[in-house]
């Protein structure tokens, strides 16, 4: 598949000389859980804090990500395949050039997160659980999906037609049913920062 492909990474400065520069260390903060289970506000006012500290982040959002690059994809099991592989490609460039990156997708499946983890590397990447039941995000329902998926209107819904399986040794597990955004924030800030302080 990539005979003629030449790569470039050798000649191209590498990431200790852009972490010196960042004063930071390159990390992936995977966020997985069911929709609305509040990954994308957690990766949102964590990332807020980390920026007031001087840090350099990036969030890359499942549902931005596939409303743009991964637009051509569904929510079949093979396609859910191939848009965290991609979110994954693009998030091991990211901390290869010393970002801290969070990743908000549902991820629902060992297999996913395995993938992820091949690609970013086990060194460089946290494994975050946002923890909240189908009922709690249910009834939640901030984009309304829960309802439209309960009348039978979205097909391959995670947690209905298609199974969420909680990851078995994440890094972190933040449950949203019994933690403030704030509170879930200050946890994940915690167990990030010996990741990415320099020293
Ligand atoms: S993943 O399973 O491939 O990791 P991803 O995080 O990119 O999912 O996208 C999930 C988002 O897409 C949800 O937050 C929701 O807004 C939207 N969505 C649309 N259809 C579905 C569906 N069938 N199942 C889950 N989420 C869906």
């Amino acid at each position: 598949m990539s005979t003629n492909i030449h790569t470039e990474f050798h000649r191209f400065l590498n990431r200790h000389d852009k972490e010196v520069l960042l004063g930071q260390k390159g990390l992936a903060i995977w966020m997985c859980g069911l929709s609305g289970s509040g990954k994308s506000t957690i990766a949102n006012a964590t990332e807020r804090v980390l920026h007031q500290q001087g840090r350099y982040t990036i969030i890359l959002d499942g549902d931005n990500i596939r409303s743009g690059l991964n637009n051509n994809l569904s929510f079949s099991d093979q396609d859910r395949l191939e848009n965290i592989r991609r979110i994954a490609e693009i998030a091991k460039i990211l901390i290869a050039n010393g970002a801290i990156v969070f990743i908000s997708a549902i991820t629902p499946r060992g297999e996913l997160r395995d993938l992820a983890r091949g690609i970013i590397g086990e060194e460089n990447l946290l494994e975050v659980y946002v923890q909240a039941s189908f009922e709690a995000c249910q009834k939640r329902d901030v984009k309304g999906l829960y309802a439209k998926a309960a009348k039978g209107e979205i097909a391959n819904f995670t947690g209905q037609a298609s199974s969420f399986e909680p990851p078995q040794f994440p890094d972190i597990t933040l449950d949203t049913e019994v933690l403030s955004v704030e509170e879930a924030a200050i946890e994940l800030v915690e167990k990030a920062l010996p990741r990415i302080a320099r020293e």
